[in-house]
């Protein structure tokens, strides 16, 4: 449909859903409100989950009806940020108009809660928070965030814990739980070969040397802290990293056999609007080998309050092999020319380029950038030399790091390549820039950048991962 066929058909439904609406009786919560939220709002506003205030019940959704409304008009709620025109995504929780009238019509007339047989039944979320119930939970390590620590930075940390796997196990779907999701800026977790002499359930981060914003100055002066028997760690000077940046870990893919894609297996991260990976829609899975460890990357953020966090990671295991292997992965730019000049509104960084050596599915894409990210788009280039746009972020948002699954996935030959580019602002017009005037390099920091478009592929379950993808740049990682 072209796009002013899209536009009247909207128009032209809206316009008939009015009526009906002047129509009816009245619109209550128990019939017309609580579906709307159901299928919409609950994933994450309901206890335990990254919204402030539950949408489950009347009682708790009633104090918030104006505030709905303005929400769902504005379309500020729920959060999509993928334009229309391309690609369909199975979890896009974008509101019909007629719903959004439904909300505005119950807010404006005093938002009654109606008959409660006209309810339906509630949905049966998972306990404690999780929105797959999981079979198995890894406990990471707790961490009490201060409440302003100096220069308010506290750097990633990364954490090995056991999977206690005594087989090779299909891992079908992995959640990421924090407890306290005000201070959690984000985690990572992937499945990595064991080490001999890997030290478990230890926090372990490089204390990177920053200037007065916080920006980390000189990569050779970084230190590193090693574990020592209380677990604290220790600072000694250091030109190791325990902890390489993701593009690092692209880099890495290339010749990593063991670890089968550099980061470790199965690499999922919690993000605020996006908990879990469910490789099941996709009859696909993870097949990790016996006696893997599980990998986190963690970083948090202070809020003001000293919160104590501990992460969960939920994981299901499949009863019988899924039909395909699921492969995580992210693109990157050449770092080493990556620089957002001052007070450029529109930086380009180098694309994107990976070329898939196999036949794949894909599945899933999430854009993933900093304060500065302005828009990314994932494009196909087949082997024919066809090219199609497969997601366009038009206005990325970095609070918001959602994933698009595909309703359909997307058959790639062999050879086909996805190309990705991203633009930055780090003008004055970005509210979310607080120096427009330097310039910008690729760091861990949300005031320093990234250009990561993560994606997930399914592919034969014959095929070994770390032989699927060729990353085509190169990424100063790693060093
Ligand atoms: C992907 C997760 C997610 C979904 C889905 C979602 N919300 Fe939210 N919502 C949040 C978070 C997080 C906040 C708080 C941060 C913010 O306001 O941006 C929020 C805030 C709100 C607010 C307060 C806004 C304000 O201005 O203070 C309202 C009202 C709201 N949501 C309504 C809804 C409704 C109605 C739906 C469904 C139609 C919905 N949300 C779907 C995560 C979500």
């Amino acid at each position: 449909m072209t796009k002013r066929f899209w536009l009247a058909g909207t128009l032209l439904a809206a316009q008939v859903f009015a009526a009906n609406i002047s129509m009816a009786e009245s619109v209550t919560f128990n019939k017309d409100v609580l579906p709307i939220l159901q299928r919409n709002c609950q994933t994450c506003h309901r206890p335990g989950n990254i919204a402030p205030m539950s949408l489950l019940t009347y009682e708790s959704a009633r104090p918030w009806a104006k505030a709905m409304k303005a929400a769902v008009v504005t379309r500020k709620m729920p959060p999509w940020f993928a334009d229309p025109q391309y690609g369909h995504f199975s979890n896009d929780p974008s509101l019909k108009q007629s719903d959004i009238d439904t909300i505005a019509k119950w807010a404006e007339s005093g938002a009654p809660q109606g008959d409660a047989k006209d309810a339906p039944p509630p949905i049966q979320w998972p306990e404690n928070g999780w929105t797959a119930k999981p079979d198995i939970v890894l406990e990471g390590v707790p961490y009490t965030v201060p409440p302003a620590p100096a220069k308010n930075v506290i750097e990633w940390m990364t954490l090995t814990t056991a999977t206690g796997f005594t087989r090779d196990t299909w891992v079908t779907s992995v959640e990421i739980k924090p407890s306290e999701l005000a201070v959690t800026h984000h985690i990572c977790v992937s499945f990595v070969p064991h080490r001999p002499n890997v030290v478990y359930n230890s926090l372990l981060w490089v204390d990177k040397q920053r200037d007065e914003e916080g920006v980390e100055v000189a990569p050779s002066e970084r230190r590193i802290a090693l574990p020592t028997a209380d677990g604290r760690g220790r600072d000694v000077p250091s030109g190791i990293r325990n902890n390489p940046p993701p593009n690092a870990a692209a880099e890495n893919n290339r010749g990593a056999d063991d670890a089968r894609g550099g980061v470790g297996l199965g690499f999922t991260c919690y993000v605020p609007g996006r908990a879990l990976s469910d490789f099941r829609p996709f009859h696909a899975g993870l097949l990790i080998p016996a006696g893997y460890d599980l990998n986190w990357t963690i970083h948090y953020t202070p809020n003001g309050k000293e919160l104590t966090d501990r992460p969960e990671v939920g994981l299901t295991i499949a009863k019988e092999q899924p039909e395909r292997l699921l492969i995580e992965s992210f693109g990157g730019t050449d770092q080493t020319k990556f620089a957002i000049p001052p007070n450029d509104g529109n930086y380009a960084p180098l694309p994107s380029e990976i070329t898939f050596l196999e036949n794949a599915e894909l599945v899933w894409m999430s854009p993933h950038m900093h304060l500065r990210g302005k828009d990314m788009t994932y494009k196909l280039i087949f082997p024919d030399g066809k090219e199609q746009v497969v997601l366009n972020v038009p206005r990325y948002d970095f609070n918001w790091q959602l994933g698009y699954d595909l309703k359909q996935p997307m058959q790639i030959p062999k050879g086909t390549k996805l190309v990705v580019v991203g633009h930055y602002d780090n003008s004055v017009n970005n509210k979310f820039n607080a120096d427009p005037n330097r310039t910008v390099f690729i760091g861990n920091m949300t005031w320093e950048e990234m250009f990561a478009p993560f994606f997930a592929i399914t592919v034969d379950k014959t095929v070994s991962p770390a032989k699927a993808l060729k990353f085509n740049f190169r990424s100063a990682g790693g060093a």
